[in-house]
């Protein structure tokens, strides 16, 4: 079964009302302040002026998309992408498919038929920003794929942010450096939410192709590349093919750009230069470009490493045995925030959970964690709010964790100069989970009593009466006073209740209602 093609995930967008397509014909400088103007829409700008393709982005940037394309709601996202990643798929190798449609090499080749723009103000110049980068990882001979962004050099060269040391791609480059050899490297050009998923995964073992079938739940088409022996996957629309040439080292100047935090990050770099052999495309072929930065971090298509940090930092948590119930990243913190909420079963749950949030995931991040009880909705910025401000102690529910790893575009970071590491801080917003717990009942509003419909009105008398007879059967707070007697005119039951009140009084172990009883008799 072939796999979806970006058409068909633009149609899955377009069906769901979440593609703002756009047919006049567009400029390339006019294309940031298009995505800027649709932060919670796909775009489609089907005409750009002087360019081949037409270009599409916001495609995977919002929660809304995700769950569209993985078919669950907001809440599973997290468990969902976690067993997936885990159930990886044989790849199938196929001889040809239509990104074989066109094939550009030698002086044909020029990246120029791409959109390229200045996305932010301090852009050391166009990338094009929604490249899967594939690369064999020399020892185990598996392929990997990461997104990197790829700035303009010329006509069939571009640089590479590789900035992160971690990276897999990157750390692929020593072996070919060993080897003697300047590194095949594929990029694949767009694609949807499952490939943007697989590629922030590593499953020891296992090639990034494989992953992304365990996304996607079937195994991924591949074709070979023409130039090189890479494998990429046979619905892609455009594919560029090339060599990174590692022998000359990371030497040429690159960025900066506007960064997923929405900050400059490194500033001006210096990285490896890639020289392209090869561009493949399907007739028809749509480009995707990832937005990035801009007023809207939370709905760019930068969202998906917030995603894969939320499954990353399930895992962890379903592995310690905490009880999840449910894990929120606000998207506009860009994973530098989590929120879990929990139900604690061990004194030390919400300290355990903190600790691996905090620790977990190959990306870093967060920074921030909080841990909450069942009872907060931690996608209400409100009840977060007051219940950080009121269940959390600060001397007893802090947890710092220093010198951690750290993404190294974070500009609170005090060194521009490695080593790179940072505190980071966990916050248990939980009750304890011992002792009367009563003063942290929230005071919630009674809902409307019920009526029986063959009521019959008491007068005060007759109501003086019942009251007696109801609170003598046992202790009763107001609010089963309330609805007892509910529909009774309130002033004649207020007048009762008031005939009353001089033999009748409340005991403060009776908390958390401190309900009333005669003190003549007593009504037990
Ligand atoms: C749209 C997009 C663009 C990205 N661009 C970069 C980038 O330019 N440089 C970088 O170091 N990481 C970037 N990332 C993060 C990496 O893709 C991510 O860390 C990935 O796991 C790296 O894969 P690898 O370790 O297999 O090479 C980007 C992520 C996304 C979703």
């Amino acid at each position: 079964m072939a796999n979806m093609t970006l058409k068909e995930w633009v149609q899955k967008l377009d069906d769901a009302g979440l593609l703002n397509r756009i047919t006049d014909e567009t400029r390339v400088d006019e294309l940031p302040q298009i995505m800027e103007d649709n932060p919670s829409q796909a775009v489609l700008v089907e005409n750009v002026k002087d360019c081949q393709v037409p270009f599409l982005s916001n495609a995977y940037a919002t929660e809304e998309m995700f769950t569209l394309a993985l078919g669950c709601t907001a809440e599973e996202l997290p468990a969902e992408i976690a067993r997936r990643k885990k159930a990886p798929r044989d790849t199938v190798t196929v001889q040809t498919s239509p990104l074989k449609d066109n094939v550009i090499t030698g002086d044909d080749l020029d990246l120029a038929m791409l959109p390229w723009f200045c996305h932010h103000e301090h852009d050391g110049h166009a990338f094009i920003n929604d490249c899967n980068v594939v690369s064999r990882n020399l020892g185990t001979g598996l392929l990997d794929t990461g997104e990197y962004r790829l700035q303009w050099r010329k006509r069939n060269e571009t640089g590479i942010s590789l900035s992160n040391p971690s990276r897999n791609t990157r750390l692929n480059i020593q072996a070919y450096v060993d080897a003697g050899r300047e590194m095949p490297v594929a990029c694949v050009i767009g694609g949807t939410p499952h490939l943007k998923l697989s590629q922030m995964y590593t499953v020891e073992g296992y090639d990034d192709w494989q992953v992304l079938g365990g996304l996607l739940g079937e195994p991924v088409e591949l074709v070979k590349c023409e130039t090189n022996d890479l494998m990429v996957p046979a619905s892609a629309d455009i594919v560029l093919e090339g060599r990174m040439m590692v022998s000359e080292g990371p030497v040429h100047d690159e960025g900066p750009y506007g960064e997923y935090m929405v900050t400059y990050g490194g500033g001006l770099q210096h990285m490896w230069r890639i020289v392209w052999d090869c561009i493949t495309h399907r007739n028809g072929a749509i480009y995707e470009y990832a937005s990035i930065a801009g007023l809207h971090p939370g709905r760019s298509d930068m969202v998906d490493m917030t995603f894969t940090l939320a499954a990353d930092i399930y895992d962890a948590l379903k592995s310690a045995a905490i009880d999840v119930v449910d894990l929120y990243l606000p998207p506009d913190a860009v994973s530098q925030i989590a929120y879990l909420k929990i139900r604690p079963h061990r004194a030390g749950d919400a300290n355990n959970a903190l600790a691996l949030m905090l620790t977990c995931s190959r990306q870093m991040v967060p920074k921030i964690a909080y841990v909450f009880d069942d009872d907060v909705d931690i996608r209400d910025p409100g009840d977060v709010s007051w219940a950080f401000g009121l269940r959390f102690n600060p001397e007893q529910g802090t947890l710092i964790l220093p010198r951690q790893n750290v993404n190294f575009l974070d500009p609170s970071l005090t060194t521009s100069e490695p080593p790179f590491f940072i505190s980071k801080i966990g916050f248990d917003c939980t009750k304890p989970t011992v002792g009367d717990l009563s003063r942290f009942d929230r005071a919630v509003v009674v809902p409307p009593a019920v009526v029986p419909d063959d009521l019959t009105i008491l007068d005060t008398d007759q109501l003086t009466d019942a009251l007696e007879k109801f609170i003598r059967q046992a202790p009763r707070a107001w609010r089963e006073v309330v609805a007892e007697f509910a529909g009774h005119p309130y002033p004649a039951l207020y007048h009762a209740f008031g005939r009353l009140r001089d033999r009748l009084g409340r005991r403060e172990e009776d908390s958390p209602t401190f309900p009333y009883r005669f003190i003549d008799t007593g009504s037990e």
